[in-house]
């Protein structure tokens, strides 16, 4: 039996996120298109890697029949346009969060990758990382009890952006995660922030969702704080983890912490505190499983509906929040 050809992979945009997706794309299948406006990018890319053909824009790269799948990361405002024209040459996408800046434009490349029978599939990183793997396993095991509400902290100071605001730059890695552990669509979404250091660009944004369950969420985004923080914690009605990716080796930790009521007393609630534990977190790189994953739902195994239609609601989402930061 001869061994499946590996499939071949263009990629567009080698800034300064473009070069791990090259990396790992050249160790896991066949990069065979390096894509980048910029002649000192191209040239970099050309000297690394002397077996993939090198262009400025993505024509040449979406002619080529033979290849299989386009990977992008190059700026926010450029995915959308990226991403339908390589669907619409027939190839798999994968493409850097968020696909598109608008609901509408994001349900365009799903109904396109329907369509064709194609995967698209959002950049969103921390799905990959295995301690979001945990919380999820955690959460869909039952070991938490009914989860009630979960929130995000995304803080340092710095970088200060000044094209992209907090919500964008840092809320899309914690919505995308939220909305995977909690797998439903917020009713209420709801942000407030402030542009205190350039005008139209907010520093620093709180939100707050509610979903159908009733559950509730809550993001602190900002690159104006003292603490640099990297963490999502879940409350359940038994027990209660934290996912803190600035941990180098207790990345999870499990509470068994719960409010309970002593059947002797009258419906007085009391507290009760347990064991509190981390479990082995694998180490494997985010990004690596990322790559794999993609190039699985290329090859045909998994649900590559579902990871279109997930990238679609947190583009639904960051739409509702943004507007309601506006005062929409
Ligand atoms: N998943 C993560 O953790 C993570 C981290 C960093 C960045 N990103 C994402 O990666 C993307 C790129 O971010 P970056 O920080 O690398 O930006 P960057 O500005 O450093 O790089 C973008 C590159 O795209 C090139 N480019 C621009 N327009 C192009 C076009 N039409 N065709 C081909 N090349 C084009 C630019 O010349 C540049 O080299 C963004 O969507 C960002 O959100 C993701």
């Amino acid at each position: 039996m001869t061994a499946p050809s590996p499939i071949r992979v263009g990629l567009a945009g080698l800034g300064y996120w473009g070069p791990n997706l090259a990396r790992n794309f050249d160790e896991l299948a066949q990069l065979e298109w390096l894509v980048d406006t910029s002649e000192e990018r191209r040239s970099d890319a050309a000297t690394r890697y002397p077996g993939a053909r090198v262009a400025a824009d993505i024509d040449a790269m979406l002619a080529d029949e033979s290849l299989d799948a386009v990977v992008i990361a190059t700026p926010v405002p450029t995915h959308h346009e990226l991403a339908k024209r390589a669907l619409e040459a027939g190839k798999h996408v994968l493409v850097e969060k968020p696909p598109a800046m608008r609901a509408a434009e994001m349900d365009e490349l799903v109904a396109l990758a329907h369509d064709r029978d194609l995967v698209l599939m959002p950049g969103h990183l921390l799905l990959y990382h295995p301690g979001v793997q945990k919380l999820k396993e955690l959460i869909d095991d039952g070991a938490l009890g009914e989860v009630l509400c979960v929130y995000g902290n995304r803080q340092n100071l710095g970088i200060v952006r000044t094209n992209e605001n907090a919500l964008w730059s840092l809320g899309v890695h914690d919505l995308s995660v939220i909305l995977y552990l909690l797998d439903e669509e917020p009713e209420d979404a709801v942000a407030y922030g402030r542009d205190f250091l350039t005008e139209g660009v907010e520093d620093v944004v709180f939100s707050y969702l509610r979903f159908p369950s009733g559950k509730i969420a809550h993001m602190h985004l900002s690159w104006l704080d003292p603490h640099k923080m990297r963490r999502m914690t879940v409350v359940g009605r038994e027990k209660m983890v934290v996912f803190d990716d600035m941990e180098l080796e207790r990345k999870v930790t499990i509470y068994e912490k719960a409010p309970w009521k002593r059947a002797e007393t009258y419906g007085e609630w009391q507290t009760r505190t347990g064991d509190i534990y981390s479990p082995k977190i694998d180490s494997a790189e985010p990004l690596r499983l990322e790559c794999q994953h993609f190039l699985r739902l290329v090859s045909g195994d998994g649900d590559r509906a579902k990871v279109a239609q997930d990238g679609a609601m947190v583009v639904r989402a960051l739409e509702r929040l943004t507007e309601s930061l506006h005062g929409g």
